[in-house]
């Protein structure tokens, strides 16, 4: 990535494979996505993304959580790491840490999430095989606002996927997967471009509050509502 782009700076967390970070680079590669990947940091080093961002001439770092005494020691590390490249926003695309309210307070209004549900529903770990329990047949993506609540901050965009009679986790996973790819970009332009904020607690999109997430169309990739 250029450093002398006029592009907004980015740090994007991981902890595994990293296709939501390909995702984001490639959008940025392709001049679809203002942004400016500083550098890629993930807490297992052994994570596949952090080659993707090699591969891609991004800094790639690990920081190890299991050689941290807790959680608040962890996530003041991280933000050390994460401050030294002075980023305006944070991305997490796949972090699976629980970070600490000082963490989230420290990145108020500049830290999106992607949560493979259509949140409220279905917040935390294993929502595909949570989601195929249920029995529902509709399922999906969102991105939000990270708050003191896991899961929980403002949803700013979703994109609902079918759930398909014998989906196993791994189909289920995959469909949302690759919406993931589209939908997160886009969210994380709307806040490169100025168009997307934080306030009160309220996602404002345009100038206009979020009442309800923006809706994508799995099937062409348009704007299906947006109110
Ligand atoms: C995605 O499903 C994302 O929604 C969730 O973790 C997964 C990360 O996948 N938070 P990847 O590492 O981007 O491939």
């Amino acid at each position: 990535m250029s450093d002398t782009c006029a592009a907004l700076p980015i740090v994007v967390l991981i902890s595994g494979s990293g296709t939501n970070l390909q995702a984001i680079i490639d959008a940025a590669r392709s001049g679809e996505l203002p942004v400016d990947i500083c550098a890629v940091i993930s807490n297992r080093p052994a994570a596949a993304g952090l080659d993707r961002a090699r591969a891609a001439g991004i800094q790639a770092e690990a920081l190890d959580h299991r050689e941290f005494d807790g959680r608040e020691d962890f996530d003041r590390a991280l933000a050390e790491r994460i401050d030294a490249h002075a980023p305006a926003l944070v991305v997490l695309a796949g972090f699976m840490r629980i970070l600490t309210p000082g963490f989230v307070r420290h990145y108020h209004g500049r830290l999106l999430n992607i949560h493979p549900s259509l949140l409220p529903d279905f917040r935390g770990l294993n929502t595909h095989a949570r989601v195929i329990e249920a029995g529902v047949d509709c399922h999906g993506a969102s991105v939000h606002f990270v708050a003191d609540e896991l899961d929980g901050g403002p949803v700013v965009l979703q994109v609902e996927v079918p759930v398909h009679a014998g989906d196993t986790v791994e189909t289920l996973a995959a469909r949302v997967l690759e919406q993931e790819h589209r939908l997160y970009p886009l969210a994380i332009r709307w806040f490169a471009e100025g168009r997307l904020q934080l306030q009160n607690g309220t996602a404002i999109l345009d100038g206009k509050p979020l009442n309800a997430p923006c809706l994508l169309d799995a099937d062409t990739g348009a704007l299906k509502r947006c109110p």
